[in-house]
């Protein structure tokens, strides 16, 4: 060919495609208004109230926690997070279009903090209730040619909701034009159907709406070298149902997550072309009393974790760096499945699920008719509901990350015939719309939901908590297996000791039970959970021993913003205690008694407390080693505090069926733990050598007293950014000369980020800290804090200085931004 001819083709590839394709814009930069009068320019994602400032006045409640047991109303502060959340908001933007360009337009939302409704050039195009869902709106009457104004108003009112749930345009909005003839994506449902060996059938329904049937309907589907092709024939509607075998194919699991892209391509005479692609994965999801639960026809026990929706520091808004870094980090803990607590995930979270190989159960509502909270989703329900579960399952099923629905979380209505009457109809739809995969709900009155019949409705009955009641629970079960649905709620604070270590349930007015002082800080020698639960062995125990389990997932895998438990009544708590990673994404010792029996493809071998006590010296120390090795020996300066093994030895709750005791937790936590309680402090160092199953050295581990603060450590996730929605974490650590952590140190630190680079947000994971997250300033949490650094359009440096203005201490990290 030569160049006229080259240029040639690729004018007509470039005209056909202006005029045929579906064209999808991203609505990025809006304005933004609290009062509709004044203005400020801002990009979505966006949460409005994520820059505090804190403060009680935003959520103070006087309220009695029903759900945790409370029978008299008390004052509650921080429950959602104490930021500016509640009230009105406006978001406005101009698009252009082109009368002759399209014949149908939608305004997709991902979901929109809340109550949204959407007007164009003036006119109300639509609306929606819950916040969390992703829902549309059809602009086509709206729109005319040239400029467009979209306004969006939302209504936060107050008592709406248990954590902390943003507020704004927190999920990206595109606007998607079509010819006539249109594929809509919601409408496409891709599954596979049949997998024997390496062979698999995948089958494929879509609809090409505004043809009548006329036209031609061709198919793809690519993955690693390979591409399937075909024609589907369309039925008179436009519907059409094809199945695709694929006779070598990569499956998906969260171990190697291989993803395949289907392309459907229309062409019609006269109604213009249409085309829709989209990843999906091959694997099949089961449920059964033989198997328990198999993704592949392979049996594994969920490993999950549970996550709200926020991204501590960044809130609500969604970002993609910041997912991808949750996922890595919980994934390097073992996990393998996340709860989407309690509500509709994003398109963006999937597809990183997706993508990094992260099963999903994903979830809708906290309530049904019965209120939690006073302005709860229980005002939409009747209305709403089957909308909302249906908009969930139609747009999220493609995805083969998520392998379970969820109905609801904790219903009051467990028990009665109503919960049962809206139990079927809501797993009917998702049946009706999804027949693959199976529904579930988490119960926490397993007695009534068992006595009504809705525990044995689901397809996979789910149990928050109590795990004493499994034993029982599963002799009513005519589906023969269980799911921890909600487990652990083990609390504690990031390098926090408190002394000494008394193992049981935490109230909620505090750590002081168990923990002596009520500082707004819980200990994290992970010896208490709240009264309705149990510390993280009684899981590992039931998921090991009893057959009849499918997994677990934990609350949670990282602290959220909202519900301080057990300091629901301690202002200033404003963010949870119940992660294995603080809010700023840094791991608690938790963390590591988890991995240390999640992953099996690293070994863990983790020390804690931390050894810098001075003016304890002589004193005891109880010093406890999470590792997957059975046996360990502890040395404080050279000399041998003995050497030990774990106690498999021990049955749990499951077993037992009754609620452990304090004795029980501490003699069950010496299953999975190694634990010297007499160690006496001395300065110096402290080591742990492991031993394998045959008796051999096979790690060591270390942990010295800290000297004089000498040092601001500077740590990156990652350190070229790639433009400037990428985000770069940095943990800051300050330490001696020799880079021992300073492990109380709480000096207040100011960053400085100049180059193609800008500083996007702070935090330290002290739940009781209310300084914001959006100012370059902020103290220390027990020696450490991430700082988060946002890229740009342009290629260089970015140079971040942090400077301790106590000690006269700076450090610098330079990283790279690649536009
Ligand atoms: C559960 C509830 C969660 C969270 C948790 C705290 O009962 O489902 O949303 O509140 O308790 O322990």
């Amino acid at each position: 060919m030569n160049k006229a001819t080259i240029l040639a083709v690729a004018m007509l590839i470039a005209a056909s495609s202006v005029e045929a394709q579906t064209s999808e814009q991203n609505l990025k930069t809006w304005n933004f208004s609290r009062d509709s009068i004044n203005w400020q320019k801002v990009d979505i994602p966006h949460d409005w109230a994520i820059s505090g400032p804190f403060d009680k006045k935003w959520d103070l409640q006087y309220v009695a926690i029903t759900q945790n047991g409370e029978k008299t109303a008390t004052e509650k502060s921080g429950r959602s997070g104490s930021l500016p959340w509640i009230g009105q908001g406006w978001y406005t933007t101009t698009v252009n279009v082109k009368a002759n360009d399209y014949r149908h337009a939608y305004l997709c939302f991902d979901g929109a903090m809340a109550e949204p409704v959407v007007y164009v050039n003036g006119k109300e195009a639509g609306r929606w209730a819950y916040g969390y869902n992703a829902f549309r709106v059809d602009a086509t009457p709206f729109l005319h040619d040239g400029d467009n104004t979209i306004t969006v108003s939302l209504k936060n009112v107050e008592e709406s909701s248990r954590w902390y749930p943003g507020a704004g345009l927190y999920r990206p909005v595109k606007l998607v034009l079509t010819q006539e003839a249109r594929i809509d994506p919601w409408k496409v449902f891709a599954r596979t159907v049949k997998l024997q060996g390496k062979s698999a059938v995948i089958a494929v329904d879509a609809q090409v709406e505004g043809t009548d049937g006329k036209g031609s309907l061709t198919y793809s589907l690519k993955g690693g070298n390979n591409i399937i092709k075909g024609n589907a024939k369309l039925e008179k509607d436009g519907r059409t149902a094809f199945e695709i075998k694929v006779p070598n194919a990569r499956l998906w699991t969260p171990e190697t997550p291989n993803l395949y892209t289907v392309t459907l391509s229309y062409s019609g005479k006269n109604n213009g072309s249409a085309s829709y692609s989209f990843k999906t994965g091959i694997r099949t999801v089961r449920v059964s009393k033989e198997g328990g639960f198999q993704l592949n026809g392979r049996s594994r026990k969920i490993q999950g974790v549970c996550l709200h929706h926020d991204l501590g520091p960044l809130g609500a808004a969604v970002n993609k760096a910041a997912l991808i870094r949750q996922i890595k980090l919980m994934k390097d803990m073992g996990a393998d499945a996340i709860r989407t607590s309690h509500n509709m995930p994003s398109e963006m979270q999937m597809q990183i699920c997706d993508s990094l190989g992260m099963m999903v159960m994903a979830e809708s509502f906290d309530m049904w008719e019965y209120p939690k909270c006073k302005n709860g989703y229980a005002r939409f329900f009747d209305e709403w509901s089957d909308k909302d579960i249906e908009n969930l399952v139609r747009h999220h099923r493609n995805h083969p990350s998520i392998v379970m629905w969820s109905i609801g979380n904790e219903i009051p209505e467990q028990g009665s015939e109503k919960g049962k009457t809206i139990t079927a109809r809501l797993q009917g739809i998702c049946h009706r719309l999804d027949p693959t995969r199976p529904v579930t709900q988490g119960f926490d009155r397993a007695e009534q939901a068992l006595k009504c019949g809705m525990a044995q409705e689901m397809d996979v009955p789910g149990f928050n908590y109590r795990v004493f009641k499994y034993g029982r629970n599963i002799k009513q079960l005519p589906q023969g297996f269980l799911l921890g649905s909600e487990t652990a709620s083990t609390v504690s604070s990031r390098g926090v000791y408190k002394l000494p270590v008394k193992w049981g349930y935490y109230n909620s007015g505090g750590a002081s039970s168990l923990d002596g002082s009520a500082d707004g800080q819980v200990s994290s020698y992970d010896n208490g959970s709240c009264s309705w639960s149990n510390l993280p062995e009684e899981d590992f125990i039931a998921m090991e021993d009893a057959p009849y389990t499918i997994g677990q997932f934990i609350w949670t895998g990282i602290d959220y913003l909202g519900e301080p438990t057990p300091y629901d009544e301690f202002w200033p708590s404003r963010s949870s205690y119940f992660g294995a990673c603080d809010l700023a994404g840094i791991p608690k010792d938790r963390y590591y008694l988890y991995r240390s029996v999640w992953n099996k493809k690293s070994h863990t071998l983790h020390l804690l407390p931390h050894w810098t006590w001075p003016g304890h010296e002589g004193e005891t120390i109880p010093v406890f080693c999470y590792t997957d090795y059975p046996e360990a020996e502890l040395y404080v300066n050279g000399k041998s505090q003995g050497r030990i093994k774990k106690n498999r030895n021990v049955e749990g709750e499951w077993a037992t069926g009754h609620k452990a005791t304090s004795e029980e937790a501490e003699k069950r936590a010496a299953r999975y733990r190694l634990m010297w309680n007499d160690v006496k402090y001395e300065p110096g160092e402290l080591k742990v050598v492991a031993y394998d199953d045959n008796g051999n050295v096979a790690g060591e581990e270390t942990v010295e007293t800290a000297g004089t603060p000498a040092k601001l450590q500077l740590s990156a996730d990652k350190t070229v950014l790639n433009g400037a929605e990428d985000l770069s974490y940095i943990t800051v650590s300050l330490t001696d000369k020799d880079g021992t952590l300073i492990p109380t140190a709480s000096d207040r630190l100011f960053f400085k980020v100049s180059g193609a680079g800008s500083f996007k947000a702070v935090c330290n994971g002290d739940a009781t800290s209310t300084e914001v997250f959006t100012e370059p300033a902020m103290h220390l949490f027990n020696g450490q804090l991430v700082l988060t650094i946002k890229g740009s359009q342009q290629d260089g440096d970015v140079v971040v200085t942090v400077y301790d203005g106590e000690r006269d201490i700076t450090g610098t990290l330079i990283l790279h931004n690649k536009k």
